[in-house]
């Protein structure tokens, strides 16, 4: 295109005009020249008009060259691919992510087909994605790419018509974000939270395990009292039987009465044949001892947890504090205030540990002074059978208060606490459709609150 630049030219090219026409190779009369003029005023007037459209023209086309650089760059600057095809797969333009994404430069890419990139067993689902806008509607699915590195690299797609001037539906303009790595993250994800639920798991077993071996230093101490005293009766009952046999042999042998009577006095057969009835009492008394506690050891751990019977709350709460007192060494003071008849239907030995698990944390909670307490008190509610287990320990401060039946939250010295107890605690109580709660108690202290349904059967 010529350019006529400025109007300092075009006002010389006027003057000019007029300058070598009017002197003029003919010569003109008064109305030719008017008529000549005329004519000039008319060219300059086309020629300014000229001018501005060019200049119109001009600012549009800068105004175009903007608006098109802007786009390549907002394009060039979408992390995403995207591709623009004909309806037929052929790429029309695509950005420097999915140039990228193959290892190409665009003046490879343009012309070729979409399906060369999408690995075969794709195709379908790629032509599927292609039918985009026919529905009206944006088509989403997965594409594996080969990507530059002769990889696969699997893109989240988005698919959607893509329209002439006319709005007659002229390809598909598709999206793509790389899902490989999310996947990959998902996958670690996922894999994490297997391991921590199988961590989970065995921490359980060893909280569990934990508390067996509580139960179980527990039972011992229970044990070692009536055993020694049986063992100890059993001695002394033998020493008797050694002196009652030389007595009868000397009756036996026919020995005078003067000797039998010193032998009785020596022998000390009158108080022997007294303490016998005793001893044997006790010594009964100790087998039975035993024999209870075994039988309250069979009711904890011989049924399955999801059996129920009908579990005697003040029988548990005696059981529970004896085996945790010892098992613990505790100093504390524990005291049982408990309403004869108040049964729930549960297994015993999840109850069981329930109030193991309460009792615990209070003794734990009252081990530094030297007047701790710790109290047990069962009512009923009516409906419910209601346990509470209070302590004047520290309490539990308003942040604690929301975390201490998460699992895993403890504030005990590593070694010292698991964060289960309260956790499995509360699965249980929910588990029987009952609540627990605490509160800090006016005087000092938590007070533990758990309600369980009563037993129908025994109400
Ligand atoms: N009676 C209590 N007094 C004060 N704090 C308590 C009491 N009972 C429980 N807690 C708090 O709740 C936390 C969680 O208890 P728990 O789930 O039994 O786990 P652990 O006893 O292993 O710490 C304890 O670490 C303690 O901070
Ligand atoms: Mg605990």
């Amino acid at each position: 295109m010529t350019k006529l630049t400025d109007k300092t030219e075009r006002g010389a090219g006027a003057d000019l005009i007029s300058k070598v026409s009017l002197p003029g190779m003919f010569a003109l009369d008064g109305s030719s020249e008017s008529m000549w003029v005329d004519v000039i005023h008319r060219m300059d007037e086309v020629y300014s008009e000229l001018l501005r459209n060019e200049t119109d023209l001009e600012r549009k086309n800068a105004e175009l060259e903007e608006a098109q650089t802007f786009i390549s760059s907002v394009i060039a600057s979408v992390s995403d691919i995207l591709i623009a095809c004909g309806s037929d797969g052929v790429i029309r333009k695509v950005n420097p992510a999915f140039l990228s994404l193959v290892g190409l430069d665009e003046a490879r890419v343009i012309g070729t087909r979409i399906f060369d990139y999408v690995i075969e067993a794709d195709r379908k689902e790629a032509e599927r994605l292609m039918s985009a806008g026919q529905q009206g509607r944006v088509l989403e699915g997965d594409l594996h790419f080969r990507t530059a590195q002769a990889r696969e690299e699997c893109l989240a797609m988005r698919c959607a018509a893509l329209f002439d001037g006319r709005r007659r539906r002229s390809g598909a303009v598709l999206t793509g974000r790389p899902i490989s790595e999310l996947r990959q993250a998902y996958q670690d994800l996922h894999q994490a939270h297997l391991e921590l639920q199988q961590a989970q798991r065995r921490l359980i077993e060893q909280e569990k395990m934990a508390s067996l071996g509580r139960l179980v230093a527990g039972v011992a101490h229970e044990l070692n009292n009536p055993i020694s005293f049986v063992y100890a009766n059993i001695y002394t009952l033998d020493r008797y039987r050694k002196n009652l046999v030389t007595y009868l042999n000397s009756v036996h042998a026919g020995a005078g009465d003067d000797a039998i009577a010193e032998q009785r006095k020596r022998l000390k057969i009158d108080a022997i044949l007294a303490d016998i009835a005793p001893l044997l009492e006790g010594t009964i008394e100790g087998a039975d001892r035993v024999s209870d506690i075994v039988k309250n050891l069979r009711r904890l751990s011989f049924s399955e947890s999801g059996e129920r019977h009908t579990v005697d709350l003040d029988r548990v709460l005696r059981n529970s504090v004896q085996l945790a007192i010892r098992a613990k060494n505790s100093r504390a003071e524990v005291t049982i205030d408990s309403e004869p008849g108040l049964f729930v239907e549960a297994h015993e030995g999840r109850i069981h540990q329930v109030v193991v698990n309460l009792i615990d944390n209070a003794l734990f909670a009252v081990a530094d002074r030297t007047d701790g307490r710790v109290h047990l008190r069962a009512k009923s509610t009516g409906a419910m059978v209601e346990l509470l287990v209070s302590d004047n320990g520290p309490g539990i401060s308003d942040e604690e208060r929301s975390k201490i039946f998460e699992p895993f939250f403890t504030t005990k010295p590593v070694g010292e606490g698991t964060g289960l107890g309260l956790w499995i605690t509360f699965t249980i109580i929910q588990d029987y459709d009952g609540e627990i709660s605490v509160r800090n108690r006016a005087g000092g202290g938590a007070e533990f609150q758990v309600l369980l349904p009563a037993s129908p059967s025994a109400v």
